[in-house]
Parts: structure tokens; C-alpha cells; sequence
């Protein structure tokens, strides 16, 4: 295995191959000296990222990777219908009771995802007939999730991902059994219902794919702007936005449209949470070294624009180590590389991504 030294090594000699100047903000944070990056260049720090069950119950190794770096988790599942409600009546809290369990004993917090969104909804949830019925099991459903937690989950992903792919038009909101039934208005009804069940938790409403360059990328972030100006001119309970930050390799950043959207987030008074980050990297050059550093490029990017416009409060990648990532599911590499997006490595060494968010989150403002 590679040292430290030379894991930061190869990284600068890739990072110059790329024609990453020694003195860029990049080049000069990956060049930073190894004792400022000591093992957990995160502790301490406002860091977390997702976790997954089968790891969490049997690996030694990723349980002491959490503990570590992380001072927030959320589940990657546990919380999402499709696990907590495999039949109209029954509640199973065996997950998220675990997570919960694990953070209380680490001293971290548990962040809850997801109660509003169109997927990972169990086949029963189709036969959800009518405004009523479906009013009925919404509010059912965040008083009880809720209730459970109140006072130890403080920050919830309200409603996840209600934006379109491609947005027909500022007003389009993603179908799903709540839109059907209810139209628009379940994202307000979610929002008041929460803040009703538990006044303290800060509500986020999360959604991805609003940072790139690009016209279907733009018209996305003014839908999401649109639905969240909306909700507060209503008065709406509604405390933060949460950016997934799901990156594309390929895609850059569109460094000011993302602040300038941040802005008009922070003039309403929202907060803004990095709730997902990773970087899906299926188009990205093969050798790692030279991912590493695209992936970390792409991520001090990402962070960059929205430290312009607001204080960096929270970061969480969607998994902690390349071992363990949603990203093969959907994006696996076909050149037998695997992929490699988030901050620890399969074998859990700090990656150039880890550096670039300790950085960010040691200046926050
Ligand atoms: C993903 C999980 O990581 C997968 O394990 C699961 O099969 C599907 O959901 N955006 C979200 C997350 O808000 O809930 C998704 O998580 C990834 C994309």
C-alpha cells in the first residue's frame, strides 16, 4: 500500500500531468504540507456522510472510518417508505432505530431522509385513491416518523427531489402518488405538518442536478427557485436547501449560476446543506490518480461557488468510501477501474476529495 506521502506524491505528479498549475487554489491545497492533513483532516468538523447496513452491522474497519471523520451520519435507506412502510399499517424502525443508536453512542448526530419523495415507494402506495386518502396517510405518515425522533433528529430532508429531470416549465414538479392526489400543494402540506410535529428540526427541501452549465440544468435551478420563493411568500415552514451535490465528472460546474442561485436562497433567510455529495465519475479517464484529481477539481469547484454566497454549515457525501457507493449501480465503469467517488479509498486512505472538504469546511465562514 502506498504511503501517505506518496499517495499525496503521485497525486501532485498526476495533478500536474493534468496541467493543475502548482499554483492554482487546487494545486496549492493538494501541495499543502501532510501534517495539516493528518489522519482525519475532517474531525472536528461538520462532516457526515451516508451509511448502509450491511457494512455498518459487520465491518470493523468502515464502523471506525464513521467514527473517525464523521460528526453527522444519515441513513442511506431506513427512512424511505419503501423501508419503513412495506404494508399500509406496519412502521419498522429497525434501521434508522440503529443509526440513531450508532450516532447517540459516537457522539454524532442523525440526519432523516427522505419523507416526502417519489421513490422508493413500496407497490401498495399505488392504491392510494383519492386527495383525502392520500392527505390522510402523508400527515399520518410525519407524525409518527417524526414524532418517534422529535428532538434527536434536528434536521430533515422534508421533501426530496421534487423537481423534474428536464422541467417543462417553471411550474412542473415531478409526478408522484402525492402529486397525483394532491397537486402541488403536498410540499406545503409535508412542510407544516413537520414544523408542526416538531417545531426544533430545521426542514430542508434537497434536490440535485442544479449546479451544472448547461440549459436543462438552468431551467432546473429556476424551477427549484421558483417552487421555493413560492413556499416562502406563503410563509411557509421551510428552513434550508439541501443540494445533493451528485457531481458528473463530465460536466463542469456552473460556478455562477450556482452562487447566484445560493443568493437568492440566502436573501430568503434559507440555509444551505451539501446533503449528498460524490462525484460519478463512469466518464472520467481511468487511472486513479488522474480521477482523484478530476473528482477533487470537480468538488472544490461545487464548494467554491456556494461558499461565495453562503457559509459552508454542513457537508455529507452519500457514503464514505469507494467500498461502499450507490455509484456502481447506475454508473458502473465498464474498463474494469472501479469507481471512485467519495472521499476514502476502498481500502479507507484519504483521497484529494477528502483534502479539498476538510478545506472548505476549516474556512467556513
Ligand atoms: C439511493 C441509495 O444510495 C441506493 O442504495 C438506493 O438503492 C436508491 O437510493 N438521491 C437520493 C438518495 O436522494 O436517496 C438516493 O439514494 C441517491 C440519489
Amino acid at each position: 500500500m502506498l504511503s501517505r506521502r506518496e499517495t499525496i506524491l503521485s497525486s501532485l505528479k498526476a495533478a500536474t500531468a493534468l496541467g493543475l498549475a502548482a499554483s492554482s487554489p487546487l494545486g496549492t491545497l493538494l501541495a499543502g504540507n501532510a501534517a495539516a492533513q493528518a489522519a482525519s483532516p475532517v474531525a472536528g468538523l461538520p462532516y457526515g456522510a451516508a451509511v448502509r447496513d450491511g457494512p455498518l452491522d459487520q465491518e470493523a474497519d468502515y464502523r471506525a472510518a464513521l467514527v473517525r471523520h464523521c460528526s453527522q451520519i444519515v441513513g442511506e435507506g431506513g427512512l424511505k417508505w419503501y423501508d419503513l412502510r412495506p404494508t399500509r399499517e406496519q412502521f419498522v424502525y429497525t434501521a434508522p432505530d440503529k443509526h440513531m443508536a450508532f450516532a447517540t453512542a459516537h457522539g454524532m448526530t442523525l440526519r432523516g431522509h427522505t419523507l416526502v419523495w417519489y421513490g422508493a415507494m413500496p407497490d401498495w402506495t399505488k392504491s392510494i385513491a383519492s386527495a383525502s386518502e392520500a392527505e390522510r396517510l402523508l400527515v399520518g405518515h410525519i407524525e409518527a416518523v417524526m414524532g418517534r425522533y422529535r428532538g434527536r433528529i434536528k434536521s430533515w430532508d422534508v421533501v426530496n427531489e421534487a423537481i423534474p429531470d428536464d422541467p417543462a416549465s417553471r411550474s412542473d414538479i415531478r409526478p408522484s402518488i402525492w402529486q397525483q392526489r394532491l397537486g402541488e400543494s403536498h410540499i406545503a402540506l409535508a412542510l407544516r405538518t413537520a414544523a408542526r410535529v416538531d417545531p426544533g428540526a430545521q426542514l430542508v427541501i434537497n434536490e440535485y442536478d442544479i449546479e451544472f452549465v448547461g440549459a436543462r440544468f438552468r431551467r432546473k435551478r429556476e424551477a427549484f427557485l421558483r417552487l421555493i420563493r413560492d413556499l416562502k411568500l406563503r410563509n411557509v415552514p421551510l428552513h434550508a436547501v439541501g443540494l445533493q451535490g451528485h457531481l458528473r465528472g463530465e460536466l463542469a460546474i456552473d460556478k455562477e449560476g450556482l452562487s447566484a442561485f445560493i443568493a437568492e436562497c440566502r436573501a430568503m433567510g434559507l440555509a444551505v446543506l451539501v446533503t449528498e455529495l460524490d462525484v460519478i465519475d463512469d466518464k472520467l479517464p481511468g487511472p486513479p490518480e488522474v480521477r482523484d484529481i478530476l473528482v477533487a477539481s470537480r468538488v472544490y469547484d461545487f464548494l467554491d461557488a456556494i461558499r461565495v454566497a453562503a457559509p459552508l454549515d454542513s457537508i455529507l457525501t452519500w457514503g464514505i468510501t469507494d467500498k461502499h457507493t450507490w455509484v456502481p449501480i447506475y454508473f458502473k465503469r465498464t474498463d474494469g477501474f472501479i469507481n471512485r467517488p467519495l472521499p476514502l479509498d476502498a481500502a479507507y486512505q484519504p483521497k484529494p476529495m477528502m483534502q479539498v472538504i476538510a478545506h472548505f469546511l476549516r474556512d467556513r465562514r
